[in-house]
């Protein structure tokens, strides 16, 4: 599989993430086509991917209103019809229905949405790697051409 990785960090914990997950996706030989900002995608490596993996904080009032950063940034990614995608989101104490948002606005570029996940901030490697291993079985168990 190729990946696309786009990412909207403010303090570091979100891009680490995504360098994890990238990380552990290489291992499994997949191929990471470009790790990149929600606000300045890499077009040629999201052209290039079969899966578009977006990443975002979560941010609000800690307890309400919580919703990702920069969701509305997804709306002016190119469309991605044809290919999957699956969302993730770090956050602190509690991330409201952030990822249903991010999954919702990554559905409205066309993309086929196959999953996601909220990783608490305090428990990084751990979510990485269920993160990791989630796009693994969601991706074997897809029909050929899905
Ligand atoms: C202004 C601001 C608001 C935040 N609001 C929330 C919130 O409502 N709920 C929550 O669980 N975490 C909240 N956080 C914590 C961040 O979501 C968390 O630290 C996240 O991992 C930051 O990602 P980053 O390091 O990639 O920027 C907030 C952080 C900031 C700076």
């Amino acid at each position: 599989m190729k990946a696309a990785i786009l990412v909207e960090s403010l303090t570091g914990n979100t891009w680490k993430a995504a360098e994890g997950v990238a990380d552990l996706l290489q291992q499994e030989r997949w191929t990471i086509t470009g790790l990149s900002k929600v606000k300045q995608p890499d077009h040629q490596s999201i052209h290039e991917a079969d899966i578009v993996l977006v990443g975002t904080w979560v941010h609000g009032a800690f307890v309400f209103g919580q919703a990702p950063w920069n969701v509305n940034g997804i709306a002016n990614l190119p469309s991605m019809r044809g290919k999957k995608a699956a969302a993730f989101c770090t956050f602190a104490l509690h991330p409201g229905n952030s990822l249903d948002k991010l999954t919702s606005s990554l559905g409205d570029t066309g993309a086929y949405v196959i999953g996601g996940l909220a990783m608490s901030r305090s428990k990084l490697p751990e979510h990485t790697e269920e993160f990791a291993s989630r796009l693994l079985s969601a991706t074997d168990s897809l029909p050929v051409g899905a």
